[in-house]
């Protein structure tokens, strides 16, 4: 206790001490959906709407296909890949022979962290484990088969967690696969159909908690059922511990991707399936995971230009993401040697200039009644309710200089128009039957605040 406390700032103390611990305590979870479902989200979630997906490990190294390459090479022996192997790897090369070619030999975190900070992001999520099982950490339960033991030596997890932690203000997430393609355990569970439950207490439960424990991630992005329930997993015993005990209970938030059953049902926010965009609002925090990279997570090299995203479809995907109450994750593939190609540096770098300009209408924001307008197409709404504040976000400009929107009721003399990245306010009408007319400024591609996408600011509308 400190010495020369006044009395009466002491008894309010013990006063409410014991409030402080029965709040604690009403507030415990019970391992089962009912009770793990009815905790409320962090807010730091929902407001921060963007995040970078980071899908890195030994599948950088072949960079064919997709991350899924062991699974269509040996699995499915899709023709291609087994071909890309003859052609290029001598017979009897196996999939643990490209671990020690994952070098990471010019990966610095302090760079990554640098480009995730310029791009806007509000939190990133690595893959800390896939499905091949490589540890990106030095995991106690994944002997000789994870980053410290093999490839680079070093502990990748805990180098981007200080380098984001240290110098940017993104939150540090983890993306951790339940089920691993080729462990025998988890081959003997499936053999008899899950009945047995070796491999998520001996290898899947140990390394979540070594991993939460470690690294306290903010976000812990379940994903890889393996086709095996929630029951199997012991999913709402962990989450348990997660929300009741874990050194990130207060901050943590996860998904949906808990076992077979419970994407878009159970857990914290909902991802549904991979690039979920409903174009409509859910009554459920969402998240929208996509990739760049049209169809692989992972980075693959034989990719062309037209693969990518363009900027203009980044930004719609945003935006259409937001108005409708999800946050994107947007994904890159770092190339086994460490590298953040130039394409995805770019995008990112492009994201964060845009979201410099219009910010103001993404993060920190609500669905408004609207989600897009009814009258001008590619049209979509976000609002902040403390600041009396609806953006109209649009994505094409009018070659008429007018921009009609259906949606908002306005007053004469206390409406206010803004284009974000505008010095003036923007001169508009009431519109017939319903809504205004903006009358956009003339602007030369220099003027313009921004390219691919604009916000207009309307305050005292309804
Ligand atoms: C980050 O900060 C921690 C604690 O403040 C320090 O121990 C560590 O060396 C720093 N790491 C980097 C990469 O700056
Ligand atoms: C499994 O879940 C139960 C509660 O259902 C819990 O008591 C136990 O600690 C969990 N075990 C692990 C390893 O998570
Ligand atoms: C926009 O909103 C209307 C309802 O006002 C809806 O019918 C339409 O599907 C939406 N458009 C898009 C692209 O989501
Ligand atoms: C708004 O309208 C007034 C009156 O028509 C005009 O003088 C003024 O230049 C307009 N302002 C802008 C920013 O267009």
């Amino acid at each position: 206790m400190a010495p020369g406390l006044p009395p009466l700032a002491l008894a309010l103390l013990l006063l409410l001490w014991p409030l402080g611990s029965s709040a604690r305590r009403a507030a415990r979870f019970d391992p089962t959906w009912e009770s793990l479902d009815a905790r409320p989200l962090p807010a730091w979630f929902d407001q921060a709407k963007v995040g970078i997906f980071i899908h890195w490990g030994v599948f950088s190294v072949p960079a064919f296909g997709s991350e899924w390459f062991w699974w269509y090479w040996q699995k499915e022996k899709r023709p291609q890949f087994v071909n890309f192997m003859n052609d290029n790897y001598s017979p009897g090369f196996n999939y643990e022979d490209f671990g020690p070619q994952f070098t990471a030999k010019f990966f610095n975190a302090n760079q990554w962290a640098e480009i995730l900070q310029a791009s806007g992001a509000k939190y990133v999520v690595l893959t800390s484990k896939h499905h091949e099982g490589f540890t990106l950490w030095g995991s106690e339960y994944s002997w000789n088969w994870n980053a410290v033991d093999v490839g680079p030596k070093r502990d990748i997890v805990r180098e981007l967690e200080m380098a984001i932690r240290n110098r940017t203000d993104l939150r540090f997430g983890l993306y951790y696969s339940l089920f691993e393609w080729f462990h025998p355990y988890f081959l003997q569970d499936e053999s008899t159909s899950f009945s047995t439950r070796q491999f998520p207490f001996s290898k899947a439960l140990p390394e979540l908690y070594e991993l939460v424990n470690r690294y306290q991630p903010d976000v812990l992005w379940s994903d890889g059922d393996g086709g095996a329930t929630d029951q199997y997993w012991n999913s709402t015993g962990f989450l348990a511990w997660l929300y009741n005990d874990s050194p990130v209970r207060d901050t943590v938030v996860t998904n949906d991707r808990w076992g077979a059953g419970c994407m878009c049902k159970h857990g914290g926010y909902y991802t549904c399936s991979d690039r979920y965009n409903p174009g409509h609002l859910l009554p459920h925090k969402w998240e929208n995971c996509m990739t760049i990279d049209k169809s692989s997570w992972g980075y693959r090299k034989e990719a062309w230009i037209g693969d990518y995203l363009t900027i203009e479809e980044l930004v719609k995907q945003l935006v259409e993401t937001v108005a409708c109450g999800g946050n994107l994750l947007m994904n890159i593939g770092p190339t086994s040697d460490g590298i953040i190609s130039v394409i995805f540096e770019e995008r990112l770098r492009q994201m964060g200039s845009w979201l410099k300009v219009n910010g103001k209408a993404i993060y920190e924001t609500s669905p408004w009644r609207s989600q897009n307008d009814t009258l001008t197409p590619e049209v979509w709404y976000t609002a902040k309710s403390k600041e009396k504040s609806v953006y109209a976000i649009f994505l094409r400009w009018p070659t008429s200089g007018q921009l009609f929107l259906g949606q908002p009721k306005a007053s004469v003399g206390a409406t206010e128009v803004n284009l974000l990245g505008h010095g003036q306010p923007l001169n508009w009408t009431l519109a017939k039957p319903s809504g205004i007319m903006v009358e956009l400024p003339q602007l030369s591609i220099d003027e313009m605040p921004c390219e691919w996408g604009w916000a207009l600011a309307l305050t005292n509308v309804t």
